[in-house]
């Protein structure tokens, strides 16, 4: 096991009803600002919750957060928070609208330009945030990290930062009102948070091997019922809880990771506006199918522990995890492949230069580069 710091501060505050309690949740003297997407929170009753919840309270809006939350877009965010001496946050929606706010308590902490912010990588200084999280997926509400989309050059990039939401609510009532289309996206996105930061090498922690594992096992198990019965509340509240697990930091505590099917994901996104998780369910199956060498062993530990694959060759058994988990993906109602999406050679030749240019080496070993990405977007053609 690798030395590591663990330190997650976020309080997670769960369940039906939840959302009355924000008013104790934010600190009373906060000048503060709510931020939002596009109005699905009015249509779901959310919206009536907060404004019910903060009825004592003083606190400006802006809306407008698109999926994949546009740096344009939280520019203005951050010149309104300044304007009105914001110094607290609360992001009420999915991911987007979350990881928006991350970059938004950034750009008003200091006087840098926000993708200038996004670029660096890493924000060193922050305003307080928190969320009433309304997608169960990216697991934004209980770790540091966001994803920033440039619409003028279609670029998506990832950053981290000091803090984590202050305090995030998850109530599974809220995910009543998801499509099937939404549902299984946010199931595809935890899923593979869980691979990629398990499906490295074996035998680094018996621990975290487990415990990822346990999360994958819940997720097959609920994911069909969820498609029979997605207003059951037990079983909204496992997606929830396995979504925020899946990326809080608890499952990669000492161990190697792997974020190259992220990192191509984010392309498809930025390029084709292909929806995050479903992104990884056309790029993972090719990620495991090109890195099997590497990945060999963790690849078999994965197909018996978790599919119970035992029977035939070690390469057949591979074979057979790889598939298991594109039909997983399946099973959701996602597509796996680019040409399902019309996408061609075109995209793969543009990722593969990308990735070149920025000099990308990926993946546990680094050796994830445009030519392995290439080979990877093939694979998933
Ligand atoms: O804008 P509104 O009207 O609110 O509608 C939204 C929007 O259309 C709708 N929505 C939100 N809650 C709803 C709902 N519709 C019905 N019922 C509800 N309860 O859903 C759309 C927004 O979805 P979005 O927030 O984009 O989804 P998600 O939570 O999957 O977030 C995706 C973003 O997070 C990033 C992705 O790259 C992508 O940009 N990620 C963030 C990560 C992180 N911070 O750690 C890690 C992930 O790997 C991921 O990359
Ligand atoms: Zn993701």
């Amino acid at each position: 096991m690798k030395n590591f710091t663990f330190q997650n501060p976020t309080k997670l505050v769960f369940g039906k009803g939840q959302i009355a309690k924000l008013s104790n949740l934010i600190p009373a003297d906060a000048s503060l600002m709510i931020t939002y997407g596009f109005g699905s929170v009015k249509k779901n009753g959310v919206y009536d919750q907060v404004v019910d919840a903060l009825k004592d309270r003083k606190y400006i809006e802006f809306w407008g957060i698109e999926a994949n939350p546009h740096v344009e877009t939280l520019r203005k965010a951050i010149d309104l928070g300044k304007e009105n001496n914001i110094d607290f946050v609360l992001a009420v929606g999915g991911g987007s609208v979350l990881d928006g706010t991350k970059l938004i308590a950034a750009g008003i902490a200091n006087d840098k330009d926000a993708w200038d912010i996004v670029l660096s990588g890493y924000a060193k200084e922050q305003i307080n945030y928190a969320s009433v999280m309304t997608v169960p997926a990216t697991g934004s509400e209980m770790n540091s990290g966001a994803v920033i989309t440039r619409a003028e050059t279609k670029e998506k990039y990832s950053f981290g930062g000091i803090k984590y939401p202050y305090f995030s609510i998850l109530d599974p009532e809220v995910t009543y009102s998801l499509s099937e289309h939404q549902v299984a996206c946010g199931l595809a996105d935890a899923y593979t948070h869980v691979l990629e930061q398990y499906l490295t090498t074996p035998n680094q922690s018996r621990i975290m091997d487990r415990w990822a594992e346990g999360i994958l096992l819940s997720i097959i198990e609920i994911a069909p019922k969820i498609k029979a019965n997605p207003h059951d509340y037990n079983l909204m509240a496992d997606y929830m809880l396995a979504a925020t697990l899946a990326l809080n930091d608890f499952i990669r505590m000492g161990v190697t990771e792997d974020w190259s099917t992220h990192m191509i994901g984010h392309e498809l996104t930025a390029l084709h506006g292909i929806t995050h998780g479903h992104s990884l369910a056309i790029v993972m199956p090719g990620t495991m199918r090109v890195m099997k060498e590497q990945k060999w062993d963790k690849l078999l530990q994965y197909g018996e522990r978790v599919f119970n694959i035992v029977e035939g060759s070690d390469s057949d058994k591979i074979d057979k995890a790889i598939e298991m988990t594109e039909l997983f993906y399946r099973s959701l109602g996602l597509t796996t492949r680019l040409s399902e999406e019309n996408i061609g050679e075109e995209t793969i030749q543009t990722i593969a230069n990308r990735f070149n240019e920025r000099g990308f080496a990926l993946g546990e070993n680094k050796n994830v580069t445009g030519d392995v990405t290439k080979r990877i977007l093939e694979s998933s053609r």
